[in-house]
């Protein structure tokens, strides 16, 4: 099909909630590349923002998918399920939690951690302590409740009345957050690392002052490492970068490499309130994500992806900074492994992407002078280096 008549039905039939987007449909992928339906070659800097960790057709995600779904694709979690079982245990086994559930999103995540929170409270005779403090500039989902968590106001321009009691404090300022913690207060949920807001890792001295107060009185944290988990920063979890454990941790995105799965996991002196009919999923945990669910974790440890993560990412960054020290426009480089933001001094995140896109780099921008980079946890300096040099051409022509 030619790429205008997708363009054409696209326009006619889907709810226009993307604007215009970039003009390219892609019909396969190899590894950190991308091929469009003219057959132009791609190199896939953002990773569907953060989500194929294994880059495009790797073989043991794609065999594991196939061999499942040959097998059996879904079935009710009325009913045991293997692959959910597994996945949960090695879940377990690789975080701070003891327990997990699965949903199919970031945003599901985030509203099983919210219920579960709640929900701790109430079952211990606290029914008043529901508030939920967040960040500023944080983003964690397009469901009401995760909106009314989200700590950026455009986001929920025309859907008010949002669910109460969310509010949301500066990163970083701990006497804000004490400010706001009150009697009712029953979490904090925040991004380690934020993604939506700009590629903001949170201090860790805060983050740790933050844990000590949650403990003090009786508050239950929560780490959404939608985004920032699942070796994306070099370790399998943000959290581990700074020593401080979360009692409920959600992810989603990097998880299935690709099928949409999600998880939010809990210790156990918390996920022992989730009980018999208090949250479910039709589709969460079914065989075949969870089978995808597995091969993700298991090759990011058998191809030691965390390392990789880890050194291409130092090895990006260094170079970006080294191009940034040339050229004002750049004003900082900042993020952790392959979670990368360049902050322009201009409104030029568009731009930037744009001309990168027509040379065959896909990156991300986030508002507008904040580019991100995200890519598949396998890239190598092979592929990174190509854009490298695009990148500071275009620093070099256009300063
Ligand atoms: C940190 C974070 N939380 C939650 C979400 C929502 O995830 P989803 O789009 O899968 O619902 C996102 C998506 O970008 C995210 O970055």
């Amino acid at each position: 099909m030619k790429l205008q008549n997708i363009v054409d039905l696209d326009q006619k039939y889907f709810m226009n909630t993307f604007g215009n987007r970039t003009p390219v449909c892609f019909e396969k992928g190899e590894g950190v590349y991308l091929y469009d339906t003219q057959g132009k070659k791609y190199c896939d800097l953002l990773a569907g923002i953060a989500v194929n960790c294994l880059g495009h057709n790797h073989p043991a995600l794609v065999g594991a998918i196939k061999d499942q779904a040959e097998k059996l694709i879904h079935c009710s979690s009325l009913y045991y399920i293997q692959n959910q079982a597994l996945l949960a245990q090695k879940l377990v086994s690789l975080s701070c939690c003891d327990k997990v559930f699965f949903s199919n999103s970031g945003a599901e995540a985030n509203e099983g951690a919210i219920k579960l929170a709640r929900l701790y409270n109430q079952k211990r005779g606290m029914p008043e302590k529901y508030e939920i403090i967040t960040l500023e500039r944080s983003f964690h989902g397009r469901t009401l409740a995760t909106l009314a968590a989200t700590g950026q106001d455009k986001y929920h321009k025309s859907f008010n009345p949002l669910p109460q009691k969310f509010d949301a404090v500066p990163a970083n300022d701990i006497a804000a957050l004490k400010n706001k913690i009150n009697k009712n207060t029953c979490a904090i949920m925040m991004e380690p690392i934020q993604g939506e807001g700009g590629i903001n890792a949170v201090n860790a001295e805060y983050i740790k002052e933050v844990r000590a107060l949650c403990d003090k009185l009786d508050i239950l944290l929560i780490f959404d490492e939608v985004q920032c988990g699942i070796g994306r920063t070099g370790k399998m979890f943000s959290y581990e970068h700074i020593g401080v454990e979360p009692d409920i941790l959600t992810l989603a995105k990097a998880l299935g490499g690709g099928v949409p799965i999600g998880a939010f996991l809990a210790k156990d002196a918390v996920a022992k309130y989730m009980e018999p009919g208090d949250h479910g999923s039709t589709f969460g945990g079914n065989p075949l994500v969870c089978a995808a669910g597995l091969a993700v974790l298991d090759t990011i440890e058998k191809d030691g992806l965390l390392e990789n993560a880890h050194a291409m990412g130092e090895y990006i960054m260094e170079k970006l900074k080294e191009i940034a020290k040339k050229c004002d426009k750049i004003k900082e480089v900042r993020g952790k492994g392959l979670m990368i933001g360049i902050e322009f001094s201009d409104d030029i995140a568009v731009k930037v992407k744009d001309v990168l896109f027509e040379k065959g780099f896909l990156i991300g921008t986030i508002g507008k002078n904040v580019m991100r980079i995200t890519p598949p946890l396998i890239i190598t300096q092979e592929d990174a280096d190509p854009f490298l040099t695009e990148f500071e051409k275009l620093f070099t022509e256009e300063s």
